[in-house]
């Protein structure tokens, strides 16, 4: 059994990836949650992953709040994909379960303190702020760690807020940069993972018919989530992002990739946010994450409709 911390900025993928954690017990224990900006501003994501901690049963889930921007630049956020409150496609009651006192970045690294170490894994599903700020505060954590498994960048399949950046990582590249540079082992989940997991009707109406409240929930977020994507690109559906961090730990086995060496551009007005993935190994650089490039699509989706229905 995995325990892990989740960083993130709800979201409905977020969410997805948070019910996804919550439905998996035998492998895996949520220590802590903490609320970072990204999508929205801080005081949606921390109301959003509240409402979600309380949709799965868990009011009792210790969740923190961090940053309440990016380490050196102004916030960047994404309404125009997760909508003005982050969490849109269904209204549901503000949540009632309190925040815990204690920053997040203190959490983090009080948590990594005291448990063995090797032992708990960063889970990070938006900009890498707070794990920025707590590696900064406390350098030593970088070798507690099990692991840090980001949704974060891309490459062969190019940006989705840039031509160059995915999102988490262009929001606070500065942030991402000392991530990359902790020597903390890392398994990044890029967009050329993300982008093969389609929210298609067939895959989303198999968790409809589930008919429990937190499935029909989930389907009402995705129906939400997934019109940006079908508007613009025409697509079957929206790429299912943040549940590959979930997924992964739960079953590695869907994904495959390299280590590589991995930087990131913070300099260059055109590139910022940019995940400069040596997949080749041109540059005798050394590795410093795993990276994944392919999953087994049809895979995922069943993992994610049989753990939802246990919610
Ligand atoms: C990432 O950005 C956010 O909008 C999603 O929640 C995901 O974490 C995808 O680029
Ligand atoms: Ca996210």
């Amino acid at each position: 059994r995995r325990k892990i911390i989740i960083d993130t900025d709800p979201g409905q993928d977020d969410a997805a990836a948070i019910m996804l954690a919550f439905a998996s017990p035998d492998e895996i224990e949520v220590l802590g949650l903490c609320a970072v900006a990204g999508n929205v501003p801080l005081s949606y994501t921390s109301r959003n992953l509240r409402i979600v901690c309380e949709l799965c049963g868990r009011p009792d889930a210790p969740v923190y709040e961090g940053a309440l921007k990016p380490t050196v630049r102004p916030q960047v956020t994404a309404e125009h994909v997760h909508g003005r409150t982050g969490l849109d496609g269904i209204e549901l009651p503000e949540p009632t379960m309190s925040v815990k006192a204690t920053h997040a970045v203190d959490f983090i690294i009080e948590t990594l303190r005291a448990e063995s170490a090797g032992t708990v894994t960063l889970c990070t599903l938006g900009p890498l702020t707070n794990i920025a700020l707590a590696l900064e505060k406390a350098p030593d954590i970088a070798g507690r760690a099990k692991e840090l498994v980001m949704m974060g960048g891309g490459f062969f399949e190019g940006g989705n807020i840039t031509p160059a950046a995915e999102f988490n990582i262009y929001v606070d590249p500065e942030a991402a940069k000392t991530v990359f540079a902790s020597g903390m082992p890392i398994v990044m989940l890029p967009l050329d993972v993300t982008h093969q997991l389609l929210t298609t009707k067939a895959r989303v109406e198999k968790i409809a018919a589930l008919g429990t409240r937190p499935a029909e929930v989930l389907v009402a977020w995705l129906a939400f989530f997934e019109r940006f994507d079908i508007e613009k690109y025409g697509s079957d559906g929206g790429p299912l992002h943040d549940p590959t961090v979930i997924a992964y730990l739960i079953k590695p086995e869907l994904f495959s990739g390299r280590d590589c060496n991995v930087e990131i551009e913070t300099q260059s007005e055109l590139t910022v946010g940019m995940t400069v993935v040596d997949w080749w190994h041109v540059s005798g650089r050394k590795p410093n994450a795993k990276v994944m490039r392919h999953v087994d699509a049809d895979g995922f989706f069943e993992l994610l409709t049989e753990r939802v229905a246990r919610l």
